[in-house]
């Protein structure tokens, strides 16, 4: 316990010192070694275990017996905090930190079931990420759901709480894959993944270079993990070229972040600048991209890595061609009267951040009014734009071509075809 004072030094550590913690610490090993016993397990491998962090460190001394075990304290990320300032402090400069409040600042997650959202099996089981406040951990407890409170045992799981399996990049797999963020499938199926994969096979030398997530996302232990393009793949200032900066106004007006009468900054924007969603200026972008860069150039030379770069950032300027041509044709019918504004719509125009890809559902009529063609503008940018340009940063040619780009034109040809049909069946 002395050698962990002098290096920690820390509020908690004399708490536990002075209050007799050890004789607790036994009794909740005890007990639950009974009653968890795998949980015992995985604590007994740790670190912490080796160090003497108990079970009562994290969780308290209120509960003692099998009747009151609703005192136990869920520790939040400021307990970890205590003894791991650094990670806790970089952490909550990265993106991670914002995964609970971007979640919230979407409408549509407040018309889906709590089950999806507090409840964590749905949104909220990947956007569990980032620092609660007061606030937001007493909305959660009010709606009955007592558990995530910890966006650390995200990478590193209870109650091993290890540094390798972080470093793992299955640590990343549960979020990073599927609908609009296969990063996984992209990368597993890319040359760098299925090198990972022989290494571990036996079939490269240790020695061999393999880059994983954490090579080229959270280098030197850092847990800071911002992007250049980041999520929507839209960013300022506007491009030199005239169609491509005009193409990007036009997603920028169907993210609800412009106005799409006057062109004006709305409210929505300062909720997206409030969560960090997007690159407002281009210092704060190349700051982003030469970083990346440099990781690239830990194994490749830096023209080769720029040139791959440099194609991603084009592919998404001629996606945004795509993807404004499918705007475009869908904001003339609303124009037109052909198609309504659905409710919790900020104009009557597109608004690809609604994130809804249901209508009819019988739980929420909010959601009735939501036309077919609306469905397969947001499926275009949710999930196909999202792998064209994606698929170029993590090198994957499938991803690129067949789900990416082609699916793209494939929407928008459905796009073109719905709406010549309602146009034509419009009374
Ligand atoms: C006499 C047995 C006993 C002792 C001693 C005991 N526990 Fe428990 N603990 C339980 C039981 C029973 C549960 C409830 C399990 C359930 O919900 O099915 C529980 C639940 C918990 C939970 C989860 C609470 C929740 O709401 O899900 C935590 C955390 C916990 N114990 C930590 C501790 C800590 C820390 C100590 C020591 C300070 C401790 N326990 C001592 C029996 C014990
Ligand atoms: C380093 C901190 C830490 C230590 C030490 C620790 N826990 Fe936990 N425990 C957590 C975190 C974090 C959670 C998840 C909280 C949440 O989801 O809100 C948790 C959740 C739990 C739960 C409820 C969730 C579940 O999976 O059942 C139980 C029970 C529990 N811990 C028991 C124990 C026991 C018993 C020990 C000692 C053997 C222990 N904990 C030691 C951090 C810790
Ligand atoms: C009371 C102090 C204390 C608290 C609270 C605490 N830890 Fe630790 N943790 C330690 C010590 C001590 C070590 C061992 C560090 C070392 O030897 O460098 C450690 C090690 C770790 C490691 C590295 C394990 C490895 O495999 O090398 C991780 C990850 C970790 N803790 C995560 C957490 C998380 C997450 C929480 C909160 C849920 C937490 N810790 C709470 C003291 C604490
Ligand atoms: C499988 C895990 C998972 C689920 C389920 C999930 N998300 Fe996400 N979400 C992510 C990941 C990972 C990112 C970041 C992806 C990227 O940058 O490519 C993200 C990004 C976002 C962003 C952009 C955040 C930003 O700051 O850039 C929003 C908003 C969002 N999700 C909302 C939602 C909503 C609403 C739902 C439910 C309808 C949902 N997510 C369901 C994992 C998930
Ligand atoms: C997105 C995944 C992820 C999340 C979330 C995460 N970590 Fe980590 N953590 C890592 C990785 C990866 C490493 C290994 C870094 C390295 O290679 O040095 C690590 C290492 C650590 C270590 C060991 C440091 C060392 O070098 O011994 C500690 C302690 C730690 N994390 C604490 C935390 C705490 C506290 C939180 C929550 C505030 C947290 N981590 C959240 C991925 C994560
Ligand atoms: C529990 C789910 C979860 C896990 C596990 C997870 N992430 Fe994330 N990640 C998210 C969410 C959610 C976001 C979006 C955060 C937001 O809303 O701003 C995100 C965002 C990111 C971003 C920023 C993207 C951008 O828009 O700039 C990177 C990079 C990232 N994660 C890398 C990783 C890596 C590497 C790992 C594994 C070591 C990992 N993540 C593990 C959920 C997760
Ligand atoms: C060889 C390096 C490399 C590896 C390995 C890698 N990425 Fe990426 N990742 C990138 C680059 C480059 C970008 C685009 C950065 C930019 O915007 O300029 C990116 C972007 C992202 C983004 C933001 C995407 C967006 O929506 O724009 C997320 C999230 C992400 N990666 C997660 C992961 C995960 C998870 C893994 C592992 C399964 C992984 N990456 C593996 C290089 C890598
Ligand atoms: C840790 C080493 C390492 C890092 C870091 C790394 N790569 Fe690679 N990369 C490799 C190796 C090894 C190959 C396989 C070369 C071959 O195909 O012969 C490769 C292959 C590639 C390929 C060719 C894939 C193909 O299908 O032919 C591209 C493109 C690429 N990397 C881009 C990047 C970019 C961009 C970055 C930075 C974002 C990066 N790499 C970071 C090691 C790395």
């Amino acid at each position: 316990m002395n050698r962990l004072r002098t290096a920690f030094g820390l509020g908690v550590l004399a708490l536990l010192a002075s209050s007799g913690v050890a004789g607790a610490a036994d009794s909740c090993v005890d007990c639950h070694s009974e009653i968890s016993p795998g949980q015992v397990q995985d604590w007994k491998s740790s670190r912490h275990a080796e160090n003497d962090i108990s079970c009562a460190s994290c969780h308290g001394e209120a509960h003692t017996t099998a009747q009151d075990s609703s005192k136990a304290v869920m520790p939040s990320e400021k307990v970890c905090a205590e003894c791991h300032e650094e990670q806790f402090t970089s952490f909550s400069h990265g993106k991670h930190n914002f995964g609970w409040s971007s979640l919230n600042a979407i409408p549509a997650t407040h018309m889906a079931p709590d089950e999806l959202i507090e409840g964590g099996r749905g949104c909220g089981g990947c956007h569990n990420m980032g620092i609660k406040t007061e606030a937001q951990i007493k909305d959660q407890l009010a709606k009955g759901y007592r558990y995530q409170t910890n966006s650390c045992d995200e990478c590193h799981t209870r109650h091993s709480f290890s540094k390798k399996e972080a470093q793992d990049p299955h640590a990343c797999q549960q979020c990073h894959m599927g609908y609009d963020h296969p990063q996984w499938e992209m990368w597993s199926s890319s040359k760098h993944g299925s090198r990972y994969f022989a290494k571990l096979a036996g079939n490269l030398p240790d020695s061999s270079a393999v880059p994983t997530c954490q090579t080229c996302h959270l280098p030197d232990g850092t847990h800071e993990n911002h992007t250049a393009w980041g999520f929507l793949g839209v960013r300022l200032p506007l491009p030199e070229d005239k169609q491509e900066a005009a193409d990007r106004v036009t997603i920028l007006k169907a993210l609800g972040v412009l106005n799409p009468e006057t062109g004006a900054a709305t409210p929505i924007l300062d909720a997206v600048k409030s969560v960090d969603m997007v690159r407002l200026d281009q210092a704060s972008w190349e700051k982003e991209r030469n970083k990346m860069l440099k990781t690239c150039t830990q194994c490749h030379s830096e023209s080769y890595a720029r040139e791959q770069l440099e194609m991603g950032d084009a592919i998404l300027g001629k996606a945004d061609r795509l993807m404004a041509e499918g705007i475009e044709t869908v904001a003339a019918l609303y124009k037109d009267g052909i198609i309504k504004k659905p409710e919790g719509y900020p104009f009557n125009y597109p608004f690809l951040l609604s994130f809804m890809h249901t209508n009819g559902a019988a739980w929420n009529e909010k959601l009735d009014d939501l036309s077919h063609i609306d469905q397969v503008l947001l499926r275009m940018y949710m999930k196909h734009r999202m792998r064209a340009y994606q698929a170029f940063f993590h090198v994957n040619p499938d991803y690129a071509y067949w789900y990416g780009w082609n699916m793209m034109t494939e929407d928008l040809g459905e796009i073109k075809e719905l709406a010549k049909i309602l146009r034509a069946t419009h009374k």
